[in-house]
């Protein structure tokens, strides 16, 4: 198996996009830590990944990734239960959407401490075992949002092109100790997050969709897996859409 002995961490992993990565390292025989604030989301991951044979594979531990000093609490937890981290995936995420002239304060700035500040914390502290093993792999959940621009996101863009700039950085910095780190695009995915969406705006956006549908969680987790295996060790500070040709 691909991913045999190796220790990952994948945020946001209680459902959507997080859960299926989870579930697709853990079936290429990673051990995943599944980190959220969601415990009953965990544990129904954790029930999940029991069904399908895959029984102590995810590991979940839950984190609130807006809380700084926890990040490192469980970085350290990680380390001494499993002695390295081979795989970081930063996917937690949230929308708080809203037209800009009406945005408050507190709606952005919650937005860019989910989705940006957390992927500078978590990659800060990862990266301090990745160099000393000189192996890592890291990818960042970005968004077509934070490439193409969206109404109603000025928050939810920012951060998430703030997520390809820290992106490419990191892959600059850390790519002489063997570790890499791309970002993965995704354009609109059926998860819980869009499920709210009015099915008049959902239809409308398909139109624009060449593939003409929404993604799955796992067409996103597919690319993620591609990314966080010793595969693609010559591709580093990309940012692969998956999207179903959205952003061309
Ligand atoms: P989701 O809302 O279904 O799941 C997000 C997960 O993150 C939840 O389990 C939630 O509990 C967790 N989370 C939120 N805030 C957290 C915090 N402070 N600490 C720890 N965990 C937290 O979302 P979905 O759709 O699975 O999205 C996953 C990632 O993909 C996000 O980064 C999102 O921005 C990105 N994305 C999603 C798209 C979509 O169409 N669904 C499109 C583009 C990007």
């Amino acid at each position: 198996m691909v991913l045999a002995n190796q220790i990952a961490i994948v945020t946001g992993a209680a459902r959507g996009i997080g859960q299926a990565i989870s579930m697709l390292l853990a079936e290429q025989g990673a051990t995943v830590i599944a980190a959220d604030m969601n415990a009953e989301g965990l544990t129904a991951a954790v029930g999940e990944a029991k069904a399908k044979g895959l029984a102590g594979k995810i590991v979940p531990k839950l984190l609130n990734v807006t809380d700084g000093a926890a990040i490192d609490a469980f970085i350290d937890e990680v380390m001494k239960e499993f002695g390295k981290i081979d795989i970081l995936v930063n996917n937690a995420g949230i929308t708080r959407d809203g037209l800009l002239m009406n945005m408050e304060d507190e709606q952005f700035d919650l937005v860019i401490d989910v989705n940006l500040r957390s992927v500078f914390r978590l990659t800060r502290a990862v990266s301090r075992y990745m160099v000393r093993a000189r192996y890592g792999r890291i990818v960042n959940m970005a968004s077509v949002s934070g490439m193409m621009g969206n109404p109603g996101q000025a928050n939810y863009a920012a951060s998430k092109a703030g997520v390809i700039g820290f992106t490419k950085t990191v892959a600059k910095e850390l790519g002489k100790r063997g570790i890499t780190a791309n970002a993965v695009a995704p354009g609109f995915i059926d998860t819980p997050m869009t499920q709210v969406l009015p099915d008049k705006l959902k239809d409308g956006i398909k139109q624009f969709v060449p593939l003409q549908r929404f993604g799955t969680p796992a067409d996103v987790a597919a690319a993620v897996a591609f990314l966080s295996s010793p595969a693609s060790g010559y591709i580093t500070g990309q940012v692969l859409p998956v999207d179903g040709g959205l952003n061309m």
